[in-house]
């Protein structure tokens, strides 16, 4: 098949907001390369969109493992020669161990995912971004990740006290900003799912469905900065309101 549409990799696009990211862009007609790391999973999620009428491409996708990465480009490529969209999803919250106990070993984990996993597969598909008229990279971070927030007393995060979650995603913030200023030919734009002035995010598992705003709305941000033109920003972090502070 030789993708003609718009065609957007969404990284954990099996559930949570992946899977609504997916959707909603399925329904704009675009081809969808649904990455999940559980193929039965992500092959149930691709079921339920194609069923919707969404054009599904299930992409087995760890973005833990360079085995598993390069084995994505291939399969992409199997369908297209560009990719327009990237959207760096897959998250993990790692388990909230308080700075005093967290050991390398646990910050690693979540790096692993959270860092690490948006550079693998960045770098491993550059090539296939490159080839898009308007490529775009949109890195699912949290408002945890921002300095402002954290050091914000008035904000739930800053009370919770852990380390590796919320160095991650500052840290994929700085990925965010280092690759928009190298690569000027492609937006790379960090969002949050959540709204920060209103301390609110959106429920999935991640934070067992204590969130207050719905997928569609969490997926707010993701959707308007997949769906940017030629004269969309980069280099930005904002959550579904607008832009919000590092
Ligand atoms: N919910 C919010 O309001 C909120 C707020 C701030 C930031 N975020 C961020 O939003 C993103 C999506 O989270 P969510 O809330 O939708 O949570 P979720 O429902 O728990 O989804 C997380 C997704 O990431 C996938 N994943 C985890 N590790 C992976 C790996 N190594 N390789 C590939 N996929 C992996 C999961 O796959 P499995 O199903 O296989 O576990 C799942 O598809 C995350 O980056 C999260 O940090 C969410």
């Amino acid at each position: 098949m030789a993708v003609r549409t718009t065609s957007a990799l969404i990284t954990g696009g099996n559930k949570g907001l992946g899977l609504e990211a997916a959707r909603r862009l399925g329904e704009l007609g675009w081809t969808i390369f649904l990455g999940s790391r559980d193929e039965g999973r992500g092959r149930e999620a691709a079921g339920k969109l194609a069923a919707g009428g969404a054009r599904v491409v299930l992409v087995p996708l760890d973005v833990t493992s360079e085995e598993s990465v390069a084995a994505a480009v291939t399969l992409v490529r199997e369908h297209t020669d560009r990719l327009d969209v990237l959207i760096n999803n897959a998250g993990a919250s790692g388990r909230g161990v308080p700075p005093a106990n967290a050991t390398a070993e646990e910050i690693h984990a979540v790096y692993d995912t959270n860092v690490y996993g948006p550079v693998r597969v960045t770098h491993a598909f550059l090539p296939l971004l490159r080839e898009a008229e308007c490529p775009r990279v949109v890195m699912v971070s949290s408002g945890a990740g921002s300095f402002a927030v954290i050091t914000d007393p008035d904000q739930p995060s800053a009370s919770m006290h852990e380390l590796a979650y919320a160095s991650s995603k500052a840290a994929l913030n700085m990925l965010t900003v280092r690759y928009a200023q190298a690569l000027p030919e492609i937006k790379f734009n960090a969002i949050t799912p959540g709204e920060v002035v209103n301390r609110t995010y959106a429920a999935t598992d991640m934070n067992h469905h204590t969130g207050t705003l719905t997928v569609t709305e969490g997926t707010d941000s993701i959707v308007r900065l997949a769906t940017i033109g030629a004269d969309g920003p980069t280099g930005t972090f904002s959550d579904r309101l607008g832009p919000i502070s590092w």
